[in-house]
């Protein structure tokens, strides 16, 4: 067996080199789950004070199903991909309405917002269930480990493809600790860049590393990067800023404001002054958003347009660099701010 011993090895190391993660200290099957959805597309390092926010607020599944889901959104404010604690909200109220009930993987993999990667981490860890976790990271370490040449049209399908791979190297003893422990060596020593081969623990069973060229796996195609212009417009009317309320059902930012497109808004595009040109990279898109001043007599009425005072800002839930553009905006002095905030917020220009 080519592998025997990699999980003795890769466990030996984690349990001496883990980070003291919080969901490790002390962990739980909620704070596995949260630990989990907020950990998808989002590194530990930007998760770790959103977790710790968290469990003070929503100690437990009872809790958080209880909450507004405005609250819950409020909270996860700057995380990104804000789907996830919709879905973590409703599989909440799921899980507290059965608390007693036991879920397979695949019961898992049927809640909102749980995919397989997600499913066999949360059942690995919380159950020891025999379930393995393939994500980036873990696609990187498997491919150096074998010297695989396949070229992968993304990651997905290398996932889907390695899965076998990463069972068979799972142990029947703490499987959920093999599963984090290859996160890890993929976050800490396994990198994209400049991997830390000379203390790897399991650098004996590395062909990669074996080659001289761990850096050339995994072999994925490049992703197809596409490039969009959005014109944004600031308008503001007695104390208040005109936001965009994105609807419920909207996949990325559901039920978070943001400044309104000039679609959104109805005005022409690119009228007022320009006050901003903001860069930045969502999946894969290249954006750039200019943002032009209108007056409130160019805007035409339309759905979600809501005029914010500036004294509810904070505590509505805006997405998080639309909260740095609006902060910057208003220090730097776009058009003149106003100092006060009046009036109650109009829930639809009317
Ligand atoms: N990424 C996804 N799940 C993780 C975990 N449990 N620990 C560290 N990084 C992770």
């Amino acid at each position: 067996m080519k592998f025997s011993g990699f999980s003795r090895d890769l466990l030996t190391w984690y349990r001496r080199a883990a980070r003291p993660l919080p969901w490790r200290r002390e962990p739980s099957l909620y704070r596995t789950v949260v630990s989990e959805f907020m950990l998808q597309q989002t590194q530990v390092a930007t998760v770790l004070p959103y977790f710790q926010r968290w469990m003070v607020e929503f100690p437990d599944f009872r809790v958080l199903a209880a909450a507004p889901e405005a609250r819950v959104l409020k909270l996860w404010e700057g995380l990104g991909y804000y789907r996830r604690a919709r879905h973590l909200h409703q599989l909440a109220k799921i899980v507290a309405a059965e608390p007693g009930r036991e879920r397979t993987p695949e019961g898992w993999g049927e809640l909102p917002g749980v995919g397989p990667y997600t499913a066999a981490a949360i059942t690995s860890i919380a159950f020891s269930a025999r379930a393995a976790c393939v994500d980036g990271n873990v696609v990187r370490v498997l491919t150096r480990l074998t010297a695989d040449e396949s070229p992968y049209p993304d990651g997905v399908s290398a996932a889907r493809v390695l899965t076998p791979l990463a069972e068979e190297l799972l142990p029947a003893q703490a499987p959920g600790d093999h599963n984090q422990a290859m996160m890890e060596l993929g976050a800490t020593v396994c990198l994209r860049r400049n991997p830390c081969c000379l203390v790897c623990p399991v650098r004996s069973y590395c062909a990669g590393a074996g080659r001289g060229a761990p850096e050339a796996y995994p072999k994925i195609a490049p992703k197809k990067v596409e490039r969009m212009e959005v014109t944004r417009v600031w308008c503001e009317r007695r104390g208040s800023l005109l936001l965009h309320r994105t609807h419920p059902d909207s996949r990325r930012l559901a039920d978070l404001h943001e400044l309104p497109t000039a679609e959104q808004a109805g005005v022409k595009k690119g009228t007022g002054p320009l006050l901003a040109r903001k860069k930045r990279r969502i999946t894969r898109f290249d954006i750039t958003e200019s943002i032009h001043a209108a007056k409130p007599a160019a805007v035409r009425s339309g759905e979600g347009l809501v005029w914010v005072p500036w004294a509810e800002l904070d505590a509505i839930a805006l997405s998080g660099p639309h909260r740095r553009w609006i902060a910057e905006l208003r220090r730097t002095g776009g058009p003149a701010m106003p100092r006060s905030a009046r009036g109650k917020s109009e829930p639809l220009l009317r």
